[in-house]
């Protein structure tokens, strides 16, 4: 395991961080993938939860995490990516399920949830998904990773009232939006941060860190997209964790190395990872 001395600040710190959420199967990453991976691991992020969006995504995190021993896997179809009726969404879940029960590196069902940003046309095809998927992930005793875009009221609808989790699962890249957080947190869920509360003109990025309890919040890049301030606008890997790690030490006036240990713990009890 790498040992970094890592200057925050004051601070100087033996770096290991969690990543929890990236996407080192996207095309973005095809001309150096391996380079990459292998700078973001020396430079002291030592766990990353590979994230599924697709069929083809989530065989692509799986070949990931059978290849290197600190990268894991989450499969699923996301809101973005499921297909024009039911049949084929139940085909595409088919292969979901057995491609989740093909490696011991499968740690949660993700990413999954509503998106009525990007897809306004089929919110009905995105709830059916959404809820058979927590169905597999219920029967897997697995947790989810909810994605989550302009459709508050549905995604904590069904949570709450449709079917409920067998296990806690984590909001990633959470909206920053206090009544979904307030409830969030309420059903037992994890709330991921990600790179826009770096972002200079994200107005309630502080109220929302003050909301979540240390035992409950995680860091992630959701690289490539989404690169937190002073990288916003490059190409994301999870090096730039530790922008978002110290954002939330500012706010919440502890350490950065507190930050990077308590969400370290709070990934691995997540994903039940030792
Ligand atoms: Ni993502």
């Amino acid at each position: 395991m790498p040992i970094i001395l890592r200057k925050c600040g004051k601070e100087v710190f033996k770096m290991s961080f969690f990543e929890q959420h990236a996407h080192y199967n996207d095309e973005k990453f095809d001309e150096d993938r391996e380079d990459v991976i292998n700078k973001v691991y020396n430079s002291g992020v030592t766990k990353i939860v590979n994230a599924g969006y697709s069929v083809e995504s989530s065989m692509q995190a799986i070949d990931l995490a059978e290849k290197y021993s600190f990268i894991y896997a989450t499969c699923g179809v996301s809101p973005n990516d499921i297909p024009e009726n039911k049949e084929e969404i139940d085909l595409q879940l088919k292969e979901v399920t057995k491609l989740a029960k093909s490696s011991k590196k499968v740690v949660a069902i993700g990413e999954i949830g509503l998106d009525y940003y990007w897809n306004k046309e089929n919110k009905e095809l995105q709830k059916y998904a959404f809820v058979e998927q927590i169905k597999i992930a219920n029967e897997m005793n697995l947790p989810i990773v909810i994605h989550t875009r302009e459709a508050v009221d549905d995604t904590l609808n069904i949570l709450r009232n449709v079917i409920k989790t067998v296990k806690p699962g984590v909001f990633h890249c959470c909206p920053l939006n206090r009544e979904l957080v307030k409830q969030a947190l309420e059903l037992g869920f994890y709330i991921s941060l990600a790179g826009p509360v770096t972002f200079k003109n994200s107005k309630n990025a502080n109220e929302i860190i003050e909301m979540i309890p240390n035992d409950r919040i995680l860091i992630e890049t959701d690289s490539p997209y989404l690169s937190p301030e002073p990288n916003r606008g490059k190409r994301n890997d999870s090096r730039n964790l530790v922008y978002i790690a110290e954002k939330i030490a500012n706010v919440k006036n502890i350490s950065v190395e507190e930050v990077q240990k308590t969400t370290f713990q709070n990934a691995k009890k997540l994903y039940n990872i030792d």
